[in-house]
């Protein structure tokens, strides 16, 4: 069963506040990007990785990326992150219709280890139709009404942070997709509103995403010396 990562790439990182797209700012001397594709080629398990590119930038992004070759695709992505996966869903599909397992893969999770994305492949190869990376929580976390005030407390045990690469059946997630009506941050969401059950697998502390400015100094500081 081929397995295709889709890369939404194409969010201009307005709170990271770069001149540029935040998927081509470097950190440990290269583009954000390229760490994120190379990282999912490394796991061994991906076969077709489609990039979704802020539309202005296409050109740009196909010369960052053309040490990959035909393994990586690009177009042009859209006004919302959801509009970006969609926009690669329907390349990966036209392109490959053999396509069985599809990864969903911010390119700000640039440095998501190998063994995650194997982990949430191994886990849809296994039978299950949508497939997370989850974290513990480490902070109490409180819900608040629009004037800050405390609502709730939620057991802290029982939450968990979200990473990606996000893992589907290729059927389950264009169907999610079709239903989808307003923007949404997160594919999994929308398969639990299809009544899908959704499982999770370890995620890890490198799969850190890069938003702001801290994160990148973060990042740098983890990752500047190492193999990657
Ligand atoms: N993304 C995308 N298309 C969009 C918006 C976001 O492909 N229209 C991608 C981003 O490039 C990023 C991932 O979705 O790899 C996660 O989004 P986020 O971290 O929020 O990135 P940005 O939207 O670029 O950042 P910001 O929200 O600060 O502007
Ligand atoms: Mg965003």
């Amino acid at each position: 069963a081929r397995v295709v990562a889709l890369v939404p790439a194409a969010g201009r990182g307005v709170r990271l506040g770069a001149p540029i797209p935040k998927a081509l700012v470097p950190v440990c001397g290269a583009p954000l990007l390229v760490h994120a594709v190379r990282g999912l080629l490394a796991a061994g398990c991906v076969d077709q990785v489609v990039v979704a590119a802020p539309p202005d930038m296409v050109d740009v992004v196909v010369d960052a990326l053309s040490e990959f070759g035909p393994t990586v695709r690009v177009v042009p992505g859209g006004e919302e992150r959801s509009d970006s996966v969609r926009l690669a869903l329907d390349e990966a599909v036209a392109v490959h219709p053999d396509t069985r397992v599809v990864l969903v893969h911010d390119a700000a999770r640039c440095f998501t280890p190998p063994e995650v994305i194997r982990g949430v492949v191994d886990a849809v190869r296994a039978g299950a139709p949508a497939v997370i990376p989850v974290l513990p929580v480490a902070d109490t976390v409180k819900q608040v009404d629009s004037e800050g005030r405390v609502v709730a407390t939620p057991d802290r045990s029982r939450l968990r942070v979200v990473q990606t690469p996000q893992g589907f059946d290729v059927d389950l997630l264009r169907r999610a997709h079709d239903q989808q009506d307003a923007p949404v941050t997160d594919d999994a969401g929308l398969v639990e509103r299809l009544g899908e059950p959704v499982a999770t697998v370890a995620g890890h502390p490198h799969a850190l995403k890069i938003t702001t400015p801290f994160d990148l100094v973060v990042a740098e500081a983890l990752f500047s010396g190492a193999e990657l």
